[in-house]
């Protein structure tokens, strides 16, 4: 699936697998390596980023469950 967001005020268009968590786009397909990668499972909030002003572990956020606006993408 390909996914268009705005992340840091840039907007940006990124395909990959609907099941690809938030925190691999941001890191890998994206290059924002600040973004870590911890536990992997919701715990440690190193992958914390926000989406339409909510916290959100990016680690537990997958691609195809949409990145805000309330609204899922297909
Ligand atoms: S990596 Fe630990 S909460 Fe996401």
């Amino acid at each position: 699936m390909e996914v268009a967001f705005t992340i840091n005020d840039r907007l940006v268009s990124v395909a990959a697998a609907s099941d690809t968590p938030l925190l691999w786009i941001i890191r890998e397909s994206l290059g924002l390596t600040g973004t870590k990668f911890g536990c992997g499972a919701g715990l440690c909030g190193a992958c914390t980023v926000h989406i339409d002003g909510e916290r959100a572990f990016s680690c537990q956020v997958l691609l195809g469950e949409g990145l805000g606006s309330g609204r899922p993408y297909d």
